[in-house]
């Protein structure tokens, strides 16, 4: 097999130091193919029109956290040019474009006492837009930038602000529903849960380790079944739309064949992912988080276990709290067993895994980000057969490079490989997998790595007042996969 990088419809590509052989099954005509972006990241026009401060205004105002120094003030300036990215999408001929709603442009106070008609406005153009060109809006409700004012009180730690946020998507509901027939609550909550609370004392935020990871998760769960029951009670019957929340893990690849290691990747799994996933299927956490974080809790002299517990009322609400899995992916890890090494009260230390890169895997922009496509069909496998064979959305995948590669061959085959995978999970092991999320449109504000680090499918040039945007290689691959449904020359042969 040959294995080249140069030109564009291959059937063989790079993965890291080893050669990867594309399938060319293909995908059925339902299946739906889109891309994302999230306001943070693309809109620009932070103190505009009457929006409040966000938590990422606030940062990267605040502090120097961010690499470059940058932050999201003008980003894409997709707030004044949401027309271009409609253009942008029509170009691509996706399905869906799943795109967040700022809570601060919606109702600026944080509560929902006063509608800023500017920001329903800027939503309302988008999203008939979208539906003028033939794409559906997929809406997050939350992606990371909760309104400074909450975030001072507490943030998701507060129980209180389960009631704010589920106020704020009856807001949605009531403003969009009639258009909007996909929602995601919350976006990565293991990320603004339990990986963005470790950066959180770079701008003198001391969050106590191995107790707010879990509160954040608690409320974040609850509140999640909540906005999905309020919906079920005063909008289905109307909008009939479907509701879940973006879930993201690794997969946990054994570091070797022992029992130990195994048995340590499917924990892994299970505190990642199954942290949520477990009491959305199943009604609780998993019983290995149970047990293990009491008696690590019991050991470390705590009275009580530092995961709470779901009140029976609580559970009967969250089982059964969506309508597909909604799973964003990236990468892999190589898992090892940790279990006799007990550290400090930490999300991070309780799981008793560790885990580290395998250096045959290819590499990206990212340093989390590797390149292991096998990983996906892996994860998805575990998906069907641990949370009782979903229909699963993948609502984000996507790959890093530097700035300006417009001949962004890595990316390229990144798609090809990662939905080779999916293919390979629907076509020969029967997971549910209806649709695909490339991440993302556009060049865009990467949170702590500002700048620095590229993922869209069209270069955005930052330099310029206009932000200009350009299709990259990978832009015109997409098209041709939603077109044909195929990822190399060969399908059908
Ligand atoms: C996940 C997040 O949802 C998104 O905001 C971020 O840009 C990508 N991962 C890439 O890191």
């Amino acid at each position: 097999m040959q294995c080249l990088s140069t030109i564009l419809v291959l059937s063989a590509v790079f993965a890291g130091s080893s050669c990867y052989e594309v399938t060319n099954l293909t995908f059925p005509a339902s299946f739906l193919f889109g891309t994302a972006t999230a306001a943070y990241q693309i809109e620009g026009a932070w103190n505009e029109s009457g929006k409040s401060v966000s938590r990422w205004d606030h940062i990267t105002h605040t502090s120097s956290i961010v690499v470059d120094g940058s932050n999201g003030d003008v980003a894409c300036d997709s707030y004044h040019k949401y027309k271009e990215d409609i253009e942008m999408l029509k170009q691509l001929g996706v399905d869906f474009y799943r795109f967040s709603i700022a809570w601060t442009r919606i109702i600026p106070s944080g509560f929902a006492n006063d509608i800023n008609q500017a920001g329903v406005d800027y939503y309302n153009n988008l999203i008939d837009g979208l539906l003028e060109a033939g794409i559906e809006p997929w809406v997050t409700m939350y992606h990371w930038d909760i309104p400074q004012v909450l975030n001072y009180i507490g943030d998701f730690s507060n129980p209180y602000t389960i009631d704010y946020v589920v106020d704020y998507a009856d807001v949605l509901f009531s403003l969009f529903g009639d258009r909007v027939k996909t929602w995601i609550t919350f976006n990565e909550p293991l990320s603004f849960c339990a990986h963005f609370p470790l950066s959180s004392a770079a701008f003198g935020v001391h969050l106590p380790a191995g107790i707010s990871e879990y509160l954040c998760s608690h409320n974040i769960v609850i509140a999640h079944a909540k906005i999905y029951r309020l919906y079920q009670l005063k909008y289905k019957w109307e909008q009939n739309g479907r509701i879940s929340i973006a879930l993201n893990t690794e997969y946990a690849e054994p570091a070797t064949d022992s029992p130990a290691d195994i048995e340590a990747s499917n924990r892994k799994l299970l505190y990642d992912l199954g942290w949520y996933a477990y009491p959305l299927v199943h009604g609780d956490y998993p019983r290995v988080m149970i047990d293990t974080i009491r008696n690590l809790s019991a050991i470390q002299g705590f009275p009580f276990s530092r995961l709470p517990m779901f009140t029976l009322n609580e559970k009967v609400i969250i089982r059964g709290a969506y309508d597909f899995f909604a799973l964003n992916h990236y990468t892999s890890s190589l898992t090892a067993d940790a279990s006799s090494v007990i550290g400090s009260p930490s999300f991070l230390n309780d799981d008793l895994v560790e885990q580290f890169k395998d250096p045959a895997w290819g590499n990206s922009s990212a340093s989390w980000l590797t390149v292991y496509p096998e990983g996906l069909r892996k994860l998805l496998v575990h998906i069907k057969e641990t949370y009782n064979d979903p229909e699963i959305a993948i609502t984000e995948n996507g790959f890093a490079d530097e700035p300006g590669v417009l001949n962004d061959v890595g990316r390229v085959s990144y798609y090809q490989s990662y939905l080779s995978e999916v293919l390979k999970a629907m076509l020969e092991d029967g997971v549910k997998v209806t649709a695909y999320t490339a991440w993302s449109l556009m060049d865009n504000f990467e949170w702590y790595n500002g700048y620095t680090v590229r993922f869209g499918l069209y270069y955005v040039d930052f330099d310029s007042p206009d932000r200009t945007r350009t299709a990259k290689e990978s832009a015109g691959y997409y098209r041709n996969v939603i077109q044909t449904r195929c990822l190399t020359e060969n399908c059908g042969t």
